[in-house]
């Protein structure tokens, strides 16, 4: 099939890098020139591993072409998915407004009969709003679906290749259901994954639904884990021992400094608007996204309480990204944390295998690291707030040399502390004795 994918982030390209895999012809469409000329070469402006690999080969063979223009774009396209982002607004809405842009620019170019298919996360209601939008600037007939995508920064491209499932909703119109349906399966017929065909409504809020699920694990485990810190008990063994009931299961029950990045902080606080605005008191995901914002604070309060006062204290920091194999510091803790070190008047350094320049961005008077040792020289304390895999195995006898005082706060329970502690570490982390 000929595919548009309109938005070149994260899920976009990722889904026609795949898509371009699965053989159909994609054009990839993004408004900053700059996305689109690196493509273009085969490059993406983001850190995702294997996707460089499948978008160079891709365009080289012209099964993806990258593109700045509708026209082109939307030419030929018998589905066009719609990926670009919704970023928060200081309410905790969506910000919809690159959505209905697209959804205006959609309207002057679409071919008859292609189908206009949602992937970005939008709140209930949305995907109704772009067909109306679309309609009243053509008289081409179309139709609307709701797919939303449930990859993972950091494993992007195995997550969209292999999928648990596929979500298909469309509208309840019997006839475009079947026919809009057809197509859509037939589209994505080469991978494995449960189907859910649904109406629009319901496949809007199974994306949400699942992302707030999820958040609650995190923020469930959080607060066993500051319980057990208060009573002396070991929350790995706790998540272990819960994990193992397959009515449970073991992921998303890591303890640490809490969830960022830019789907699960956004879109708990998009469905709480949802809730509120539909007049409905949605009192765990409030209490989840609460847990969330306090668990920084908490660690920060161990840092403090163990150093005394953080004016002129050296700290060095392990790890800038929301989360491993990622440069992207969207809401993350670790840049939090940082920023309130700074603000109490310590000097920070750090070190992330990825994500320096980005955090640079943001936090200009952060000094950076070339090694991850580095971060320690003369160091009152190191502290450990992204859960890299490398940081598991760092030469600790060496860094432990170059440190003012020996101690370590692992915000992501990384490091076994029985082992650490050999190396003469006093080593602290969140909900293990
Ligand atoms: C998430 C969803 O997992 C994905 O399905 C959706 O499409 C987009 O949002 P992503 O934002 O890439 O994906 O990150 P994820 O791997 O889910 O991690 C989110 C945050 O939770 C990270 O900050 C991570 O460190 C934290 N986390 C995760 C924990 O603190 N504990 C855990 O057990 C798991």
């Amino acid at each position: 099939m000929n595919i548009a994918i309109i938005g070149a982030g994260y899920v976009g390209l990722t889904s026609a890098a795949v898509f371009a895999k699965l053989g159909h012809k994609v054009w990839v469409l993004d408004t900053a020139q700059e996305k689109i000329r690196l493509l273009k070469h085969g490059k993406v402006h983001f850190y995702e591993p294997q996707l460089p690999e499948l978008i160079r080969g891709a365009v080289k063979k012209k099964q993806l072409v990258p593109t700045e223009s509708y026209a082109v774009a939307l030419k030929s396209a018998d589905v066009i998915f719609v990926c670009v982002g919704t970023p928060p607004l200081e309410t905790g809405e969506s910000d919809l407004s690159q959505v209905f842009h697209a959804a205006e620019q959609i309207a002057k170019y679409l071919k008859k009969d292609c189908v206009v298919v949602m992937k970005s996360t939008v709140p209930v209601g949305t995907t109704e709003k772009i067909k109306e939008i679309i309609k009243k600037k053509t008289a081409v007939s179309f139709d609307v679906a709701s797919s939303p995508e449930f990859l993972r920064e950091g494993s992007a491209v195995s997550n969209t290749l292999y999928p648990d499932r596929i979500v298909i909703g469309v509208e309840s119109n019997h006839t475009a259901k079947i026919l809009t349906a057809k197509i859509l399966l037939k589209l994505h017929e080469k991978l494995l994954g449960e189907r859910v065909i649904t109406d629009l409504r319901t496949a809007e809020i199974i994306k949400y639904a699942s992302n707030a699920f999820l958040a609650t694990k995190i923020s469930f485990i959080n607060e066993i884990a500051n319980l057990c810190d208060s009573v002396g008990a070991n929350v790995d063994d706790v998540a272990l021992g819960m994990g193992l009931d397959p009515r449970i299961g073991k992921a998303f029950l890591k303890a640490g400094i809490g969830y960022g990045g830019s789907c699960f902080p956004k879109d708990t606080k998009a469905l709480h608007r949802v809730a509120i605005s539909n007049a409905y008191n949605f009192k765990l995901l409030k209490a989840v996204i609460e847990v969330n914002q306090t668990q920084r604070r908490l660690f920060l309060g161990k840092v403090r309480r163990e150093l005394g006062t953080l004016e002129k204290k050296n700290i060095g920091v392990l790890g800038l990204a929301f989360k491993n194999n990622t440069d992207d510091v969207r809401e993350s803790a670790a840049m939090d944390i940082i920023q309130w070190l700074i603000n109490e008047g310590a000097n920070v350094k750090a070190y992330d295998p990825k994500a320096m320049q980005n955090a640079k961005k943001i936090i200009h008077k952060l000094k950076i690291c070339k090694k991850p040792e580095e971060v320690a020289l003369k160091a009152d304390a190191l502290l450990i707030l992204t859960e890299w895999e490398e940081f598991k195995n760092l030469p600790w006898p060496l860094i432990k040399k170059k440190m003012r005082d020996a101690i370590i706060f692992d915000g992501r329970n990384l490091i076994n502390p029985q082992s650490i502690r050999k190396y003469g570490f006093k080593y602290m982390s969140i909900g293990r004795p």
